[in-house]
């Protein structure tokens, strides 16, 4: 039965899944693979002789943090590639739930707490990976905002929330890129598993946004096949026999029609027959992993964010360096999970920083390296692990084998980058000749996440561990006795707490988990070799209790939670943080540079097209940078109670030299203004002021606009009478 899917695949080993096939029909099985950082399939294979290493990418998050479409549209295309030539025809990315809360566990999956941004974003993403051939997904349609309790719990929200906030990057995504395929999330959405719900998948993505691609289930996801079939799934994955019988006994006893079916049927075929499978396409085994490594790079240069420097960065060339922080020698290259990848390398930071030639104090390496060692062997090792492997073995399952002997050491590997070890092994008499004989010291602090479970709000996770507020707090005494400086490198999957040490610090760079190259692409910022470019697309909190969200979290009952209000409603990230005056660490669309950049002449014409939004941005530092400039809108005044200010459109500049300016237009359709009204959409007219700047916080130009009339949208954006 085709729209069930026939379990993992075994075309692609490592593949999550595959359709099932039709010979007589010569429908072929196409294979569906994650995810969002690169390719996740099995590096080798048994009685395969060669590899299929794929490029691990910067995770969303880092790519959100580039603000730059034409980049990420690149890294998808790089995707697409692998994906294509390694056999996959449908890639189970982009995600694009938002980031409700900083604990959810996949927030490195994820792009933004800002719809347009994510939408923007993904469609990027999904125009580069189409453009090679490959479907791409939009997953996890829709609220799948946490991992606590996500097989079951029953997020309620308000169609306005929904509308604005949730629904909204999809909706732009759709219209923008095009995806082959959406997936519907394993949580409920206001009472019905979102995979079993009429209005998610029928009403609002066929019927109001005009969506003609396929409807999949995330794996596993709901609890009655014959409801999803109803409610406009097109194919339950990775599917099983029994499915396939529950849904014939159905058919049977006539609780699903032909016609029903039949449209489910067709667009799995529609999708089959896009496939390069069906057309006969041959991958070659054989991606071009080098250029690949490149983009890779790029976006991980672009993507990471400077918080704070005190003319600590960038370092000088020939600088001697200290290294402290597992995360240093051992970098932490993405989350795990689905969204994981299998590399050729990870470049760490120490090696990039030596591969440019900058000396890395070998003590400190020795002593971390030394009292590393014996953890990875510890983590490698484990009991659950060689009892794993046997019952594999046992059972014949080579497919199995595989994953454990490589996607799950990978994972083994990972978490014992972050487990708990203590860090501050070192006495005060090193730490004096360390900062004595080196002219920098930089501590990196690593943290891992993963699907399946959240960040835990605890030390260790969340928040520094004693240790590390130790190393942190000794390293600066020791360091700044002799007027060095003190960096910290943030390789997180998502903020951090930062409050309670950050003043202690010189410098604080958010380089996220940024993929393979992470090691080039930090010690080229570090160095001065490119200015950081990436802005923040969630707000770090000072006091993580203070993000709405929280209140709520992680639901009903507390322990094992089946339910979840969005009680702030329209509020998140910097909606919130701007509309009730609470002051973060660090606010949405920030990020600094080495140089710094002037804005000027702002003008604002009324077309057809909608607003027309010009200005200058100018490089008037003494070093080439690019700048990610920000167009809020701010309803002076309306009925609707409205957030304080919203991102309407962004730009990131070219590359200036100093002295170099670029004029930037950016064109913002009326209808983008509106708000939903729990009935249909909304321009208020009245006075908007158009604000412009270097983050949300930081507004540069600003004027007011008239809009002379109340305009009103259908659901489906058509005009209506107000
Ligand atoms: C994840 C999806 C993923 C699927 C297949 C699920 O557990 O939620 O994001 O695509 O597994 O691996």
């Amino acid at each position: 039965m085709l729209i069930v899917g026939a379990g993992s695949s075994r075309l692609v080993r490592g593949a999550a899944g595959e359709t099932r096939a039709i010979d007589r029909l010569g429908v072929p099985p196409i294979v569906l693979s994650d995810g969002p950082a690169g390719v996740r399939i099995h590096p080798l294979r048994f009685g395969v002789g060669e590899t299929f290493y794929a490029t691990a990418f910067p995770n969303e998050i880092v790519l959100a943090s580039t603000w730059n479409p034409e980049l990420v549209e690149r890294v998808g295309k790089a995707i697409g590639e692998e994906a294509k030539e390694y056999g996959v025809d449908v890639m189970l990315s982009p995600a694009i739930n938002m980031h409700r809360v900083p604990l959810c566990g996949r927030i490195f999956e994820y792009f933004s707490e800002d719809p347009l941004l994510a939408g923007e974003m993904a469609a990027a993403y999904v125009r580069g990976v189409q453009s090679e051939g490959v479907g791409a997904t939009l997953k996890h349609f829709v609220g799948n905002d946490q991992e606590v309790g996500r097989m079951v719990i029953n997020v309620i929200a308000s169609e306005r929330a929904l509308r604005e906030v949730y629904l909204r990057p999809f909706e732009i995504a759709i219209k923008k890129g095009k995806p082959w395929a959406v997936m519907a999330a394993y949580n409920k959405l206001n009472g019905l598993y979102c995979t079993q719900n009429p209005w998610l998948l029928t009403e609002v993505l066929r019927k109001e946004w005009g969506f003609d691609g396929l409807v999949m289930t995330d794996w596993g996801a709901g609890d009655n096949p014959v409801e999803q079939v109803k409610a406009g799934t097109d194919l339950i994955m990775p599917g099983s026999d029994d499915i396939v019988k529950r849904l014939l006994d159905a058919y049977k006893q006539g609780l699903l029609s032909d016609d029903i079916i039949n449209q489910r049927v067709k667009a799995v075929l529609n999708l089959v027959a896009k496939s390069l499978k069906a057309g006969g396409y041959k991958p070659s085994g054989k991606p071009n992993l080098d250029d690949h490594a490149k983009i890779a790079y790029e976006a991980a240069l672009e993507g990471m964010v400077l918080l704070k420097n005190e003319a600590a960065l960038p370092i000088v060339e020939k600088a001697r360096v200290a290294l402290f922080g597992r995360g240093s020698y051992w970098t932490v290259k993405g989350g795990l999970g689905s969204g994981d990848t299998c590399p050729r390398y990870v470049v760490s930071i120490a090696d990039g920083l030596k591969e440019r030639n900058v000396f890395v104090d070998p003590e400190v390496e020795k002593i971390y390296v030394s009292t590393l060692h014996r953890f990875f062997e510890f983590g490698t090792s484990q009991q659950v692990f060689k009892q794993m492997r046997e019952w594999a073995l046992k059972n014949g399952d080579m497919n199995a084998v595989e994953f454990l002997l490589t996607q799950f050491v990978e994972w083994m590997m990972e978490w014992t980058r972050t487990i708990n070890i203590q860090e501050d092994f070192f006495t005060d008499e090193f730490l004096d000749e360390v900062a004595q004989r080196n002219d920098v010291a930089i501590i990196t602090i690593s943290r891992v996440a993963t699907e399946g479970f959240d960040r835990a709000p605890a030390q260790g996770d969340f928040y520094l561990r004693d240790d590390e507020h130790r190393l942190v707090a000794r390293v600066s005494q020791a360091f700044h006795r002799y007027g060095k400086k003190v960096v910290v490198l943030l390789n997180v999957a998502g903020p951090i707490e930062v409050v309670s040490w950050m003043d202690k610090v010189d410098a604080i760079l958010v380089i996220w988990l940024p993929g393979q190259e992470v090691g080039r692409a930090t010690a080229d910022i570090l160095l001065g070799r490119a200015s950081p470019s990436g802005k923040l697309p969630l707000t770090w909190p000072r006091n993580l209790f203070e993000t709405p969200a929280m209140r709520a979290y992680p639901g009903e009952p507390k322990d094992n939670p089946v339910q979840v209000v969005y009680s702030e409603d329209i509020y998140i990230g910097y909606r919130y943080y701007d509309t009730f005056n609470v002051e973060p660490a660090y606010e949405f669309g920030y990020g600094i540079s080495y140089t710094t950049f002037e804005y000027e002449g702002l003008a604002v014409e009324k077309s057809g097209e909608g607003l027309v939004i010009k200005f200058k941005v100018k490089n008037v530092g003494s070093r080439s940078g690019k700048e990610v400039a920000q167009v809020y809108v701010r309803a002076l005044a309306s009925k609707l109670t409205k957030p304080f200010q919203e991102l309407k459109g962004f730009h990131k500049t070219k590359l200036l030299s100093p002295g170099e300016e670029e004029l930037i237009t950016i064109t913002i359709p009326v209808e983008n203004l509106a708000s939903f009204n729990g009935r249909y959409w909304i321009v208020e007219k009245g006075q908007y002021e158009i604000r412009v700047g270097s983050s949300s916080r930081d507004i540069r130009l600003k004027t007011v606009i008239e809009i002379d009339n109340d305009m009103c949208f259908d659901v489906s954006w058509r005009q209506i009478t107000c």
